[in-house]
């Protein structure tokens, strides 16, 4: 068994606390967990989990323990990851690489450590780990029966392994689950984003205008629930269509050089570079606050600010002030890495519960079809909707059922 790389095991009382917290919140889970203790579909199985480290992943990675695999971890960013979640897995057996604050060089390393845990099934977060493995560990990849990716940055890069005939396993779209989309994308980042910037800022929102940058799924949450709380919203995109959709759910519409002299916050969810950059900067309001919700900390162009910035402090834990010589501040939040892991817990429990209980899932289902091909294969729609009926079992919710003649009747053509 491998070395584990932890801060400190000490600190496990608290990551308990945390982990049973969540525990009580996530009854999807909960039901998987008790299936997987009869059935042990993971018997004999080595789990790698490079996700998130807080505590719902971390209740996600005891199911699967539960389910007879023996399982790693190790962080899919350096900020997200909870020393006292990480401790109080190591005390549960669960073998772990990861500690807060990690340098680009520790990252590495304990995903190197991670790929030579030698997995036979593994869950990733951005493709950090799948592309590892196929470049550093190629000789690894026919052991490995397959993958799940969760989120969409990650799935962009699978398609574009794929493309490039470079993708030699099968890999499990999570993400493009509509049980996952829906609301983890939709209302997680709505909740979880705005949550970070509140408890860190402590400041209001409402009177003030919020733009928000990419109008994905996660975009449209995050700027449905700034206008909830009573922002102004500005949305800047590059697709017409998402523009129009954008305008017809009322926000306005504009590039993001005319945003940028508008906004009071700036949150960018677009999976892309450098779209707040030196001539955003030049034009923001003294104290905008700049914070970011896409999966890596490349949105916010970080070099350019330090350049055009004579000086830059920790103001706040989790905000750095940006001095700039005309006299105003800018601030950015979590170093540009995902706000809502950064500086706060990620998504509500309730929302991690769905998607958690897809790569339970979809783990087993890779086991049970180890002769799926090296590609990008979506959720089997079975599991998506088993997934949305354990919710809505879980919250009680009956709901209505087709009649026999109804359902004759959708499948009918003649006229
Ligand atoms: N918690 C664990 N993984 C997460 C994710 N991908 N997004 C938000 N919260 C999370």
């Amino acid at each position: 068994m491998s070395e584990n790389q932890i801060r400190d095991i000490a600190l496990a009382p608290t990551g308990h606390a945390k982990i049973n917290w969540v525990k009580n919140h996530m009854p999807i889970l909960n039901q998987l967990e008790k299936e997987f203790m009869a059935s042990l579909p993971f018997r004999g199985k080595k789990v790698a989990i490079c996700l998130h480290l807080e505590a719902k992943t971390a209740y996600l990675a005891k199911v699967v323990q539960a389910g007879g695999a023996e399982v790693a971890v190790a962080a899919s960013n350096p900020l997200s990851t909870q020393d006292d979640v990480v401790a109080a897995l190591v005390e549960d057996g669960i073998t772990a690489f990861a500690w807060h604050g990690a340098t680009t060089e520790e990252y590495t390393a304990h995903l190197n450590a991670l790929a030579n845990f030698k997995p036979d099934l593994f869950i990733d977060d951005g493709g950090d780990l799948t592309s590892l493995l196929h470049s550093q560990y190629p000789q690894y990849l026919a052991n490995i029966i397959g993958g799940c990716e969760e989120t969409t940055t990650g799935i962009i890069r699978l398609r574009s392994m794929a493309n490039d005939g470079a993708l030699k396993i099968p890999m499990i779209a999570v993400n493009d689950a509509l049980s996952k989309y829906f609301f983890d994308n939709r209302y997680g980042t709505g909740q979880s984003v705005w949550d970070a910037i509140m408890r860190n800022t402590n400041l209001v929102v409402a009177g003030k205008t919020a733009v928000v940058i990419g109008y994905g799924w996660c975009g449209k949450g995050v700027a449905m629930r700034a206008k909830g709380l009573g922002a102004k919203v500005i949305v800047c995109e590059v697709d017409p269509i998402k523009s129009i959709e954008a305008l017809m759910d009322g926000f306005q519409v504009m590039p993001m050089v005319e945003a940028a002299p508008l906004g009071d916050f700036f949150v960018t969810v677009t999976g892309n570079k450098a779209v707040i950059s030196e001539e955003h900067f030049k034009v923001m309001k003294n104290k905008a606050i700049m914070a970011n919700a896409g999966h890596f900390d490349v949105e916010i162009d970080k070099a350019a600010l330090e350049k055009l910035a004579n000086s830059h402090q920790e103001t706040k834990p989790n905000i750095e002030g940006y001095q700039m010589n005309d006299g105003r501040i800018l601030y950015l939040m979590g170093e540009g890495r995902l706000v809502n892991l950064a500086c706060g817990d990620g998504h509500p429990a309730e929302i991690m519960d769905l998607t958690f209980a897809l790569q339970a899932l979809s783990l087993v289902y890779l086991l049970q079809h180890s002769d799926l091909p090296a590609a990008v294969h979506s959720v089997d729609k079975s599991i998506d909707h088993r997934v949305a009926q354990l919710k809505l079992t879980a919250l009680d919710i009956a709901i209505d059922q087709l009649t026999e003649e109804q359902t004759i009747y959708l499948n009918s053509w003649q006229l």
